[in-house]
């Protein structure tokens, strides 16, 4: 799946964006009292169902003994093509923003805003174009080697400078490293250390400062793009760094003048780190190939629904992040517009209404809370639910025929709140990253009117390699093949998965998977096969009609000296709902015939039963207590039970341990997963002493 970390950016902060969302379904309709009795669907203009040039019901071609799925689009007369681009003239990304130039006859490119009250300014193609070359050339003039060995950090939130920093460094060749905070600190300095990076682009001070905090020996220059103080800069002169601002290098560039080198199809454009759930960061290197061939294989699949010169997309997923990414290089080959939002998501919904976009990326958290939000704000008022019931089933009506508007009479008097709450304009939206849930799905098509497309795919492979088309109402899968790669499942007989009987770890081969990990053989070598299968770790079928659902993720499994196979995040699920445990690690290994566990205790349950029965002593002294470690024995044995574990999946004994795993302690991943072996290292010494009483 797509990093998770993408789901990030909606913190605390999103309260304020749901509330409107809200209050929008609230106001909803009292006027629609008449409409109750209206005719159930009433289009004003009524659209025509979708035309595809295939079968909803045999979605993907199926080829040889292994049942590798193509897509119907990669089928050129009887052979199979896969395809690496679409347009002649854009088979890297710096020539398909050129393209833009061109198809949008120099229309607006990338639009921002000063503050929550202004409206949105916009560069054109060609300004955009000459600013980025400008910057390039400034790099080059500060002593940056043109060409692909040349990797340049970039350490920003998404903003028209963060675009014309990535294409002024393709216009020399060289190659982009999104840096962004959930990596944290070290992570970041591990990546500049790593990849040698001389120059890194920071938007503002706190990450310049951030970086100046114990540099890595090869970094000798920062560029910032919002002012900063004389402070820092001083701060820079004592590290020996040289600090300048964006504007300063565009000068320096539009004064020098190097003529730009353009980079090759086959040459690296980025490196994508992703934080895995163990060790440190992996570099996923993605050539210009790689990603021109996903983006052109998500058009060519659109048809006619391709991003074109008139449509506006909003950016405010991180652009670290490759369906983001793909999204903008997708925008800017078909010559459109990309507005980023004002940077707080509290005022992301003022940011959708001043910008009015066409397009939008969304990731699966976002539709559950619009989803949440809009039902709780019905719960109070049996006449709105009425009503907004109503128009939903109506609507719904029409997806199953493959009708998708807004354009009746209940988008007019229920559901344009909703829409307009969004900008009015939303025509596209493609959702990637993490599963949906379909009914949510189906809500989200039927009350915004617009065509919703689920995606799949990884950072390895430059994001989607399954697109839902468009035509296709149905939910709980991910669409086909896209026409630049096949898929194939294999067995995974630890799991009980075999491909024979339809189910497998799901493998990809084509123009977009990636080289490798930068530096990385050994890790590459786990996840590239030699005949260029990428295997991806998750768990998929092909239903009937030739969609792909993803169906479980190929575990941390391991297997008891008895034989029996242990998923251990499946115990650990049931454990943590005792009101006694706040964490726990499940461990089993292959020469033992049971599973131990760590258990990070509840302070306040613990606490408060040793209070109740007055014994004393602080949360460290209670961990250590056989009268407490029995507690929580005998609460989670009996969850396991009533939770159907089997008595070898129970563990048998436990260490308690006082301290949560913390990102910061190194045992979580950012996105609060548990780093496994990080885990079984750090706790070895209690793991054994557990262990000792069963040899
Ligand atoms: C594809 O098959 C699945 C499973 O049989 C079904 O749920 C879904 O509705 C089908 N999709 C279409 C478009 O027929
Ligand atoms: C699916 O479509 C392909 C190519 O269009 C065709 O060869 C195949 O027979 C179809 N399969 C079914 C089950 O209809
Ligand atoms: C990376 O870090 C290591 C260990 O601290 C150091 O020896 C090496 O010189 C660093 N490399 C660069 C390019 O800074
Ligand atoms: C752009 O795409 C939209 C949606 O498919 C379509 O209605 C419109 O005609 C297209 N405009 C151009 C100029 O192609
Ligand atoms: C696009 O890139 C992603 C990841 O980089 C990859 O998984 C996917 O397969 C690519 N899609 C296509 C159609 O090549």
């Amino acid at each position: 799946m797509f990093s998770s970390d993408s789901e990030l950016i909606f913190r605390s902060d999103e309260e304020q964006y749901f509330d409107f969302i809200t209050g929008a379904a609230g106001l909803l309709a009292v006027a629609g009292v008449g409409v109750a009795a209206a005719s159930a669907y009433n289009w004003i203009n009524k659209p025509k169902p979708t035309q595809l040039p295939f079968e909803l019901d045999n979605q993907t071609l199926v080829e040889g003994p292994e049942f590798i799925h193509y897509s119907h689009f990669s089928k050129q007369g009887n052979a199979i093509k896969l395809i690496s681009y679409i347009y002649e003239d854009a088979k890297t990304l710096y020539d398909g923003f050129r393209r833009g130039v061109r198809v949008s006859n120099n229309g607006p490119c990338l639009g921002w805003r000063e503050g929550p009250t202004d409206e949105y300014q916009w560069l054109n193609y060609q300004e955009s174009l000459l600013r980025a070359q400008h910057f390039g050339s400034g790099l080059v003039a500060l002593g940056l080697r043109p060409g692909p060995e040349t990797l340049v950090g970039i350490y920003c939130r998404n903003c028209p400078e963060w675009v014309l920093s990535e294409y002024g460094l393709y216009s020399f060749s060289m190659v982009i490293v999104p840096l962004y905070d959930t990596l944290g600190p070290d992570a970041c300095r591990y990546i500049i250390n790593q990849t040698e990076m001389s120059l890194v682009i920071c938007d503002n001070e706190d990450k310049c400062k951030l970086l100046l905090n114990k540099p890595p020996a090869c970094l000798k220059q920062l560029v910032h793009i919002q002012p900063i103080s004389k402070e820092t800069v001083e701060l820079a002169k004592r590290k020996n760094i040289n600090i300048l601002s964006f504007e300063c290098v565009q000068r320096i560039g539009a004064e020098r003048k190097h003529t730009p080198m353009p980079p090759k199809p086959e040459d690296l454009c980025t490196i994508c780190y992703t934080s895995g759930t163990t060790g440190n960061p992996k570099g996923v290197m993605l050539t210009h190939e790689n990603v021109v061939s996903n983006a052109s294989s998500v058009l060519l699949q659109l048809g006619d629904e391709k991003p074109n010169k008139t449509d506006v997309m909003i950016s405010f997923l991180p652009l670290a992040h490759m369906l983001e990414h793909i999204s903008h290089v997708g925008v800017f080959m078909g010559g459109g517009a990309i507005g980023f939002f004002s940077g707080n998501i509290a005022n992301f919904m003022d940011d959708m209404i001043a910008l009015k976009p066409t397009i939008s990326p969304a990731v699966p958290r976002l539709f559950n809370r619009i989803y949440d939000k809009v039902q709780s704000g019905l719960s109070h008022s049996p006449l709105k639910r009425f009503l907004f019931n109503a128009a939903l089933s109506s609507k719904e009506n029409d997806l199953r025929r493959g009708i998708v508007g807004k354009n009746t009479i209940w988008d007019k008097l229920v559901l344009k709140k909703v829409q307009d709450s969004m900008g009015g304009r939303i025509r596209l939206i493609i959702v990637g990253s993490a599963p949906l849930a379909g009914p949510v799905l189906t809500f989200m098509r039927c009350a915004l009117g617009c065509i919703i497309l689920e995606a799949y795919g990884l950072t390895e492979c430059a994001a989607p390699t399954t697109l839902s088309v468009h035509g296709d109402y149905t939910t709980d899968h991910v669409g086909a093949p896209l026409p630049c790669c096949a898929i194939k499942l294999i067995d995974v007989p630890d799991m009980n998965y075999y491909a024979a009987s339809g189910r497998g770890e799901i493998c990809i081969k084509g123009a977009n998977v990636f080289k490798g990990y930068y530096k990385e053989p050994e890790k590459t070598k786990e996840t590239l096969d030699k005949d260029g299968w990428l295997h991806t770790g998750d768990i998929g079928t092909f239903l009937d009609n030739g969609t792909l659902k993803v169906i479980d993720r190929k575990k941390n499994i391991f297997k008891l000296s008895q034989g029996e196979y242990i998923a251990p995040e499946k115990i650990e699920s049931i454990y943590i709902k005792s009101q006694y445990v706040s964490q726990a690690f499940v461990h089993g290994e292959s020469l033992k015939s049971c599973t131990v566990g760590v258990i990070v205790p509840d302070v306040e349950s613990v606490k408060r039963y040793a209070e109740e029965r007055g014994i004393p002593g602080a949360h460290s002294v209670l961990c250590n207590m056989p009268e407490i470690k029995q507690l929580i024995m005998n609460d989670i044995t009996d969850l396991g039970k009533k939770g159907g574990l089997k008595s070898f999946e129970q563990v048998k004994d436990i260490y308690l341990h006082p301290d949560a795993f913390s990102v910061q302690n190194g045992l979580l991943t950012p996105t609060l997963k548990s780093k496994r072996s990080e885990l079984h290292s750090f706790f070895q010494s209690q793991l054994e002493y557990v262990y000792r009483k069963f040899n």
